[in-house]
């Protein structure tokens, strides 16, 4: 029975966070007051569109996480918390196996962008509603790009007007997500899955906000915008 909403997002949230430093799990980082992965989960709750939460968390965590988290959503919401993989891929498809069956849009959101805003969630999601198979919010790319060998020496300069960050959530029919799953090869993300077995990726607006927290400096930004997000008019 779908409650609320008719999208399923499954988040990966069971890697270790080796990059941020210190031995605490990157889902249970405290930022700005609370943790990282209630962040992530409370701003997906906050899309009309979405009737169901699946977390994929470190297992060692997974009762602990379950328990933390029914607070940062509408009771209407179905939230579960299944154990992780080893990889991303894998914890995704652990998600993506008790994502329950009344759902044919799903998401895959990363917890590691947990200011990414519900608008961005309903941007996503309603394309896929209209039809789309497999939709990504993209960003164009900042910096200049040049392609190199293993020797340091540049081989190319790319054309950076055709090139895109890609962000998360990204949106896919069900059926397809789990095609895409279902094979073993190893992708960077879940279109790239998708991409191999032939099917169109189409891109939406992305937002900066959706940054994912990868070292001590995005951490900083984060809870920079979360401050200011809480600071009285004019202070
Ligand atoms: N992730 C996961 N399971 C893994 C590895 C990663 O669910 N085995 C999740 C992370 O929790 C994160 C997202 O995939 O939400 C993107 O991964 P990344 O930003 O690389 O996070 P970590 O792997 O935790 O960080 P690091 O690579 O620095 O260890
Ligand atoms: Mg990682």
């Amino acid at each position: 029975v779908i409650r609320g909403g008719d999208v399923a997002v499954v988040v990966p949230a069971a890697g270790l966070g080796t990059r941020l430093g210190t031995g605490t799990p990157k889902a249970m980082r405290e930022l700005d007051g609370t943790w990282l992965l209630g962040h992530a989960v409370r701003r997906l709750g906050q899309a009309q569109s979405v009737g169901c939460i699946v977390v994929a968390a470190p297992s060692s965590l997974v009762d602990d996480v379950r328990r933390r988290l029914r607070t940062e959503v509408a009771a209407e919401i179905a939230l579960v918390v299944v154990s992780g993989g080893r990889t991303r891929q894998e914890s995704v498809r652990h998600g993506l196996g008790a994502v329950p069956v009344d759902y044919q849009i799903v998401l895959v959101h990363d917890a590691a962008r947990a200011l990414a805003p519900p608008d961005l969630v309903e941007r996503v999601a309603a394309v896929v509603r209209a039809g789309r198979p497999a939709v990504i919010p993209v960003l164009p790319v900042v910096d200049t790009i040049k392609q190199v060998d293993e020797t340091g020496q540049v081989v190319a300069t790319v054309d950076r007007i055709a090139l895109r960050a890609v962000q998360t959530p990204q949106g896919f029919q069900r059926q397809i997500l789990e095609d895409a799953h279902r094979d073993e090869t190893v992708a960077t993300d879940d279109a790239g899955l998708v991409e191999r077995l032939g099917i169109d990726v189409v891109c939406v607006a992305g937002d900066a906000a959706a940054f994912k927290i990868t070292t001590q400096l995005d951490l900083a930004l984060a809870q920079v915008l979360l401050r200011s997000l809480h600071a009285p008019p004019g202070a």
